[in-house]
C-alpha cells in the first residue's frame, strides 16, 4: 500500500523535452524513415518561413549523406536572413522557444517546437551534437555551434563554438545526424520537395539525395508571395474564457475601447451594437466584466453583422502561381485553380484554395491524386483523417465528368490539390498532418472544390464538342475534292473554276476552325488540346486498322 505522502516523493513536474522524447511519434519521429522526411520538413519550412519574413527570394540547397546503415547525415542550407548568435542555442535545443506561436499571421511553423525535435531525436539516435552555421549579413561573422538538449530541464548546452568564415552573405546552415531510413515514394523526401515546389513557384530548391542525385527545382516566377501582417483576432468564434482573460488583461478603459483595440473589424459602431445587445454599458470598465455579461455578449456577436476578417494577414497562393507550380510538376493538359474569399473558423481568419490538373500523363484509371498543404506545407500522412479528404468525398465529382463511388475519391486523370491558408492552421496533433474537421473549413473546402470542379466540366465538355466537330470536319474535308469534281462535271466547269471552288470550301473549313479555336482557348492551350485529340484520333484509327 502507498500512501498519499510517499506518493508525494515521486510527484513532479515533468520537462517538455522528457516528454516528447518519450513521445516522438507526435512530434513525426514514429519511424526511421518519416523521421528523416521529419527532420528535413521542419528545416526547409524554416528556412523558407524566414526568407519570407525578411523579404529574400528563397534558395535552399538540401543534402542527404548515407554515414553507414541507417545513419544519415542532413545538411539543409539557406539564404534567408540569418540567426543572431545568442538565439542559435534556443532555436536548436529548446523545445517550444520560437516566434510564432504569439503572433496571428500566416506562417509555416507555429508551434516552436519544430527544429528543436529533430535535434533531439538526431542526438538520441546518433548522440551526436547538431552543428549550425549562421550568418546575419555582408559583414558580419559567421559562427559555428554544435549544440546539445538537457532533455531533463530541456535547456541548450552548447558543445562548442567558435568564430568563422562563409563565403555567403546571410543564411543558415544546419547539419544533423540521425538514424533514418532514406526510401523514394509518396511520403518520401523527395515527393516533398516536389510537392514545396507546387505550392512555393517563388522557391529555388538544390537538392542531392544519398545516391547522389542531384535534382533542381528551379523558380517558375520572381514574385515574392506577399507579405503576411500581423492581426488581431476576429470577434466571431471568440471563445467565453478568452474573452474574459482578454478583458481582464487589457489596457483599455472602457468596454468599448476594449473591443475596438483588441479585434479586428471592430469599429465603434460596431462596438455599440454589440454591447447594446448583450446590455453591457458601453463605458463599463473590462476590468470589472463578469462571466454572466460575457455570456451575453458572445451571443450579442454571433447576432451582429460584422466585415469578414482582414486578408492581409495571409497569404494565399493565389489561382495563377498555382497553376503555374502545378504546370512545373504535373504534366497534364488541363489546368485550373481558384482562391475562397477569406472565412473564419473559432475566430482566425482562413483561406482554401484548390488547383486541378487533369489529363496528360495523370493515370486515367485510378483514384485522383491528392496533394493536401497546409500554409504551403504539402502533408503526406493521415490523408484519411484530414478535412480536405472528407470535403473532396462529399463533392459531387460526377457532375463534373468524372467517376466516383459513393464515399470514395474521385476517378480519373485528376490531381487535387487544396490548400488551407491561416493564421493558425487546426491540425489534428503536434506533427501536423492532418486539419481538424471543422464545419467552417470543410465547407470552404467544398465551395473551392465546387468551383475548380465547374471549371474542369466545362473543359471536358469542351473538348468532346471539339472533338465531335473535329470528327465532321475530317469527313468533310475528305469529300472536297469529290464534291467539286461533281460540280465540275454537272456545271461544265473549267479547271481553273473548279480549283477555285475548292479553294473557297477549303476556306469555309478554316474559318469554322477559328471557331474552334476560341472554343478550346478559353480554358487551355489550344494546340495541346489540339494535338492530343489529333493524336487520339490517330491511335483510335490504328486500333481500328489492326483489328
Ligand atoms: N533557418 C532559419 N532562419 C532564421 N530563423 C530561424 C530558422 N529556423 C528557425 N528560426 C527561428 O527559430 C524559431 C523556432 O523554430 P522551430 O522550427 O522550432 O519553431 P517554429 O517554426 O516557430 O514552429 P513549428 O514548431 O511549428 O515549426 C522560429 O520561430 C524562427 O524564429
Ligand atoms: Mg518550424
Amino acid at each position: 500500500m502507498t500512501t498519499a505522502e510517499q506518493m508525494a516523493e515521486k510527484q513532479r513536474s515533468i520537462s517538455v523535452a522528457e516528454f516528447f522524447s518519450k513521445n516522438r511519434h507526435l512530434l513525426g519521429f514514429d519511424n526511421p524513415r518519416k523521421a528523416l522526411l521529419t527532420t528535413i520538413k521542419e528545416a526547409v519550412d524554416n528556412a523558407l518561413d524566414a526568407c519570407e519574413e525578411a523579404r529574400i527570394l528563397p534558395e535552399v540547397i538540401i543534402e542527404i549523406i548515407e554515414m553507414s546503415s541507417e545513419k544519415y547525415r542532413v545538411i539543409i542550407e539557406d539564404n534567408g536572413p540569418g540567426i543572431v548568435k545568442e538565439q542559435i542555442p534556443n532555436i536548436f535545443a529548446r523545445l517550444l522557444y520560437g516566434s510564432k506561436f504569439h503572433s496571428l499571421k500566416m506562417s509555416r511553423g507555429q508551434q516552436g517546437i519544430g527544429i528543436s525535435a529533430a535535434v533531439m531525436y538526431g542526438q538520441l539516435t546518433t548522440g551526436k551534437p547538431a552543428r549550425i552555421i549562421s550568418k546575419t549579413g555582408k559583414d558580419k561573422t559567421a559562427h559555428y555551434m554544435e549544440v546539445k538538449i538537457d532533455t531533463s530541464s530541456n535547456m541548450p548546452q552548447i558543445v562548442a563554438h567558435k568564430e568563422t568564415t562563409w563565403n555567403k552573405e546571410h543564411g543558415t546552415r544546419i547539419e544533423i545526424d540521425l538514424e533514418a531510413i532514406y526510401q523514394k515514394g509518396p511520403s518520401s523526401v523527395d515527393t516533398y520537395l516536389k510537392l514545396t515546389a507546387i505550392s512555393n513557384p517563388h522557391v529555388t530548391i538544390i537538392y542531392t539525395n544519398p545516391k547522389a542525385e542531384q535534382i533542381i527545382f528551379p523558380r517558375a516566377t520572381d514574385e515574392m508571395p506577399a507579405e503576411a501582417k500581423e492581426i488581431k483576432p476576429h470577434p466571431y468564434g471568440v471563445e467565453l474564457g478568452l474573452l474574459l482573460q482578454m478583458a481582464h488583461q487589457t489596457k483599455a478603459k472602457t468596454m468599448s475601447n476594449f473591443l475596438q483595440q483588441e479585434f479586428s473589424r471592430v469599429s465603434a459602431s460596431v462596438a455599440k451594437e454589440i454591447l447594446q445587445r448583450a446590455g453591457v454599458l458601453e463605458t463599463a470598465k473590462p476590468i470589472d466584466f463578469s462571466r454572466e455579461a460575457a455570456e451575453k455578449t458572445i451571443k450579442a456577436i454571433t447576432e451582429t453583422k460584422i466585415m469578414s476578417p482582414p486578408t492581409d494577414c495571409l497569404s494565399p497562393i493565389g489561382a495563377e502561381p498555382l497553376k503555374k507550380g502545378l504546370k512545373k510538376e504535373i504534366n497534364a493538359e488541363f489546368y485550373c485553380a481558384t482562391t475562397r474569399p477569406p472565412a473564419v473558423y473559432r475566430g482566425n481568419p482562413f483561406i482554401v484554395e484548390c488547383g486541378l490538373a487533369y489529363g496528360g500523363e495523370l493515370e486515367a484509371d485510378s483514384q485522383a491524386k491528392v496533394y493536401r498543404y497546409a500554409n504551403r506545407v504539402p502533408l503526406q500522412y493521415q490523408q484519411g483523417a484530414c478535412a480536405s479528404s472528407q470535403a473532396i468525398i462529399q463533392t459531387n465529382f460526377k457532375s463534373y465528368g468524372l467517376q466516383q463511388s459513393k464515399s470514395s475519391l474521385p476517378v480519373g486523370p485528376l490531381a487535387i490539390v487544396i490548400h488551407i491558408a491561416s493564421v493558425w492552421v487546426p491540425f489534428t496533433s503536434e506533427s501536423k498532418e492532418a486539419i481538424a474537421h471543422y464545419d467552417e473549413i470543410i465547407k470552404e473546402m467544398k465551395l473551392a472544390l465546387q468551383e475548380a470542379g465547374r471549371m474542369l466540366a466545362s473543359y471536358i465538355n469542351k473538348k468532346k464538342k471539339l472533338k465531335g466537330e473535329m470528327q465532321k470536319r475530317g469527313y468533310i474535308e475528305k469529300y472536297i475534292p469529290k464534291v467539286s469534281e461533281a460540280l465540275q462535271q454537272l456545271l461544265g466547269l473549267k479547271p481553273e473554276e473548279r480549283a477555285k471552288i475548292e479553294m473557297e470550301l477549303q476556306k469555309i473549313m478554316e474559318d469554322t476552325r477559328g471557331e474552334l479555336e476560341e472554343i478550346a482557348e478559353e480554358n487551355t492551350d489550344y494546340d495541346e488540346t489540339f494535338a492530343k485529340i489529333g493524336a487520339d484520333e490517330t491511335k483510335e484509327k490504328e486500333e481500328g486498322d489492326e483489328e
